[in-house]
């Protein structure tokens, strides 16, 4: 069993405080994904757990255990940071035995290259066990500075963006071979990324940080269908929502000074549970669809071709809205456009507050 609590952690530096009052609980085996910008508090949550820093305030729980004021050797976590942090000077066989080779382990030698050899193969370099590791390639370095993290057999990995360094090529390939790791090794994984792709098709659940607050917690899928705010929204999602200002009167909403205005539907309104007032709303580009007869119209202003689809800008009053395009779809700059939205699709924020208006269950 390994499960990680954070219980009202506050950590400062001076007079800022990079994180503050977070509670998570991460489950035995779970993948959890701490996602946030830089700065947000990310780095320093993981070196709370490991020990490296000591929090101000607050508890932290390994396997129900209070580690909060235990030191870093005594808590079995695995840290795996961008920076490969191996040892150049050495081969990849001696980088991988060094933990082993702790005198408070008491591994005998012969145990130390069966474990050596069964995580090479794990990670597919057991051809590299004899090459100085500056001779490797990043993907192949990050791959022996996991090893190094594997080979202790601990319950708990804190990866820290372990992929950030690396072409999109390995780190996609990467991505998915950590996951697999993760259920093989039957481990508790605390992966920390700015890049919400990262964070959204790794994780089984989403932590979002914003400038040391948890800002959300929950599935990829509710984060991005349910985001509680707008910073959510922006943040998760390629490309970004479209954020428009509007204002909600007498059951109908009307969108940027009467660009776009219609009635709201029985269900939407139920979920605005009588909210009237400025609201900024929200579009994801996929949720608008390019439409030959009706709708609303613009003028194309940009075309990004992306293989599988294309990204329409229209120009649409003076404002910029992005559409997720067939890759079939005809497109020609200034050329009108026509599109239509689906009112279920749409998000309804709190403008003030950039709150999330939509109370859905
Ligand atoms: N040792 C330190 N001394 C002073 N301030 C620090 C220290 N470590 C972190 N901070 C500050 O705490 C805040 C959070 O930093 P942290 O490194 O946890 O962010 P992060 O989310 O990991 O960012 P990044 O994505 O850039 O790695 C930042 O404002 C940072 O400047
Ligand atoms: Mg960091």
């Amino acid at each position: 069993m390994a499960q990680i609590e954070l219980e009202n952690v506050t950590k400062r530096f001076g007079n800022t405080t990079a994180v503050k009052n977070l509670s998570i609980q991460i489950q035995d085996q779970e993948f959890f994904a701490l996602l946030g910008p830089t700065g947000a508090g990310k780095t320093t949550t993981l070196r709370c757990i490991a020990g490296l820093e000591k929090p101000e305030q607050g508890n932290i729980h390994i396997d129900q255990q209070n580690v909060t004021h235990w030191g870093p050797a005594e808590r079995d976590v695995a840290l795996v940071f961008q920076y490969y942090s191996l040892y150049p000077h050495y081969t990849v066989r001696q980088n991988l035995e060094f933990p082993l080779k702790s005198k408070i382990r008491k591994t005998t030698p012969a145990q130390i290259k069966q474990k050596v050899s069964e995580v090479a193969r794990t990670l597919q370099i057991d051809h590299l066990l004899d090459r100085k590791t500056d001779k490797l390639s990043g993907g192949e370095m990050q791959r022996v500075a996991i090893g190094r993290a594997i080979v202790r057999d601990p319950k708990i990995f804190l990866m820290d963006e372990p992929l950030s360094n690396l072409d999109a090529k390995l780190r996609e390939g990467l991505r998915a071979e950590l996951k697999g790791l993760q259920m093989n090794l039957g481990a508790t994984f605390l992966y920390v990324t700015h890049d919400q792709v990262e964070a959204m098709t790794m994780g089984e659940r989403i932590g979002v940080l914003k400038k040391g607050e948890l800002v959300q917690i929950g599935t990829p899928y509710d984060v991005y269908n349910n985001p509680v705010n707008t910073y959510v929204a922006t943040f998760v999602g390629t490309p970004t929502m479209n954020l428009f200002q509007g204002f909600i009167e007498k059951k109908r909403v009307c969108i940027q000074k009467e660009l776009f205005e219609f009635e709201l539907d029985p269900p939407t309104l139920q979920h605005l549970d009588g909210f009237a007032g400025e609201i900024t709303v929200g579009i994801r580009p996929e949720d608008l669809s390019a439409s030959q007869t009706h709708g609303l119209e613009g003028r194309i202003y940009g075309i990004e071709n992306m293989g599988m689809g294309k990204i329409v800008t229209l120009n649409i009053g003076d404002h910029l809205l992005k559409i997720s395009a067939d890759a079939k779809q005809e497109a020609q700059i200034d050329a009108p456009f026509r599109f239509q939205l689906k009112q279920e699709k749409l998000h309804f924020f709190n403008t003030e507050t950039g709150e999330n208006l939509l109370k859905k269950s």
